[in-house]
């Protein structure tokens, strides 16, 4: 009889070991290793193996590629984050915390795709919870005549879920999530990083194999990270992450890694209660009540790009005498050891005494922002509500702010301007440096270069 093999798994970053051991070689975790019984064969042996009958060598200037055929999921803003719609034959795994709106996302997607026949696998909800969803999600559930739309399976073992796809031939794949599903020749629970790894190589050599698109759904664990291996990561072909905070309707989508476009761009929908609506002007929504409410102090607008869109964003500050001994700094939306440098560098080069003063700083609409030429709305929020004086609204910034105080420059700035001015801005502040750029252009709104943060700070306070 054939002895049964026995490995040992780190169960953070899937690494493999033939004995136990305390602390992973790999990730450097504790404590993390599990024995795992594997069968005679596992998924990942039945992988083709990379021998020279198969393959030859290639001249790569005589390769013949043409134009990726893409399929239109009829969504623009998943369209553009995917690079101009799904590449037939890819593995593409969105990520996102439980309750975010993947599955709605996902659902309401393939329901538009009425031309196409979807097999949408689910071990997480049952077909009436699914139905309901669409039924919540579109009103013309039937296909077209000769169509068949989308067809749901409830499945969580993956051997099964191939029988179905024989059966039902799909052009398109959903799998949510891979947490559940788990395959026969590996003995441990599923969502265990060995049933994770197992489960998506064979999904990925299916979709290679057949050409037909295949779309994962997985849940982030509380670091952030995908849950999994990383190794899931590596194997997909583009990982898209959906976030956005609980308590906002604003939920993100961008790709954090695409083998068919770029990773910059970011898709932006709004939760509404028959599904996520896209959002094609994600400025206005940001700002819709400032405009109408009167000044306030410790609100400053910046001039930010998401991705590759212009957004403008409003930065609020609250600077208070701190009430206990050790003054309390916080951000949300921010970093806040970016925050705490901004402070030193109004202490330091501007002569601002924060030292002894509660700093809170908050980035509206629950978005996070990694831009930094927000840097000078940040600075300007804190000023205007350290001394309590309004900034007129009609002005916005944008500018990158150094450790001497310097106003550094920002990139794609003719963007920046031209949403401010859109969107009726009177004036913006940009980094002089950036001035020599826009020699032959002409706008409507007044733009002011400035060199230095004091400069900035008279400009909008005299
Ligand atoms: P869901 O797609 O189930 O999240 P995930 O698959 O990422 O776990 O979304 C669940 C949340 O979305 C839930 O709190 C209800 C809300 N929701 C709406 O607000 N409107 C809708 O039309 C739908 C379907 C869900
Ligand atoms: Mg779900």
């Amino acid at each position: 009889m054939a002895k049964e093999r026995i490995t040992y798994v780190c169960n953070s970053c899937g690494y493999d070991s033939p004995k136990w051991i305390g602390r992973c070689p790999s990730c450097g975790e504790w404590n993390t290793f599990v024995e795992q019984k594997l069968g005679k064969k596992t998924a990942s042996s039945q992988l083709p193996s990379f021998n020279a009958q198969h393959s030859s060598p290639l001249v790569l200037s005589k390769i013949e590629t043409g134009e990726d055929p893409r399929i239109n999921l009829h969504d623009n803003e998943l369209n553009r984050v995917l690079g101009g719609g799904l590449v037939p034959g890819s593995l593409t795994l969105l990520g996102g915390e439980p309750g975010i709106g993947k599955s709605t996302l996902i659902l309401q997607t393939v329901l538009r795709l009425k031309d196409m026949k979807v097999l949408y696998v689910s071990g997480e909800e049952s077909a009436r919870q699914l139905k309901m969803r669409a039924d919540r999600l579109t009103s013309d559930l039937v296909p077209p005549e000769g169509g068949v739309g989308v067809q749901v399976v409830c499945e969580v073992m993956i051997e099964r879920v191939f029988e179905h796809i024989k059966v039902v031939e799909p052009d398109l794949i959903v799998i949510d999530s891979i947490q559940t599903m788990a395959t026969e020749d590996v003995e441990s629970s599923p969502g265990s990083i060995s049933q994770i790894r197992e489960c998506a190589a064979l999904l990925l050599k299916f979709a290679k194999e057949s050409g037909t698109p295949v779309i994962i759904i997985g849940h982030i664990n509380k670091e952030g990270s995908i849950a999994g291996p990383k190794i899931l990561e590596h194997m997909v072909d583009t990982v898209l992450q959906f976030e956005g905070d609980q308590h906002y309707m604003y939920r993100i989508v961008r790709a954090i890694k695409n083998r068919f476009g770029s990773t910059a761009e970011l898709g932006i929908y709004e939760m509404r209660q028959n599904g996520l609506r896209e959002v094609t002007n994600p400025s206005e929504l940001l700002l819709s009540d400032i405009k109408n409410s009167e000044e306030l102090s410790g609100v400053a607008i910046a001039s930010a790009i998401e991705g590759v869109r212009p957004l403008l964003i409003e930065t609020q500050a609250l600077v208070s005498t701190a009430a206990y001994g050790t003054p309390q700094r916080s951000a949300t939306g921010f970093d806040l050891r970016r925050l705490n440098m901004l402070l030193a560098v109004l202490e330091k080069r501007v002569g601002f005494k924060l030292g002894q003063k509660d700093v809170y700083l908050n980035i509206a609409g629950g978005i996070r922002v990694t831009d930094p030429a927000i840097d000078l709305s940040v600075i300007a929020a804190v000023l205007s509500s350290n001394v309590d004086t309004g900034i007129d609204r009609d002005v916005c910034m944008a500018g990158e702010v150094g450790l001497s105080g310097e106003i550094r420059p920002v990139s794609r700035i003719m963007q920046r301007i031209a949403e401010a001015e859109k969107l009726g801005f009177s004036k913006i502040l940009i980094p002089s440096a950036n001035l020599s750029t826009l020699e032959h252009t002409h706008f409507k709104i007044e733009v002011k270069g400035v060199r230095r943060v004091e400069e900035a700070l008279r400009e909008l306070f005299g």
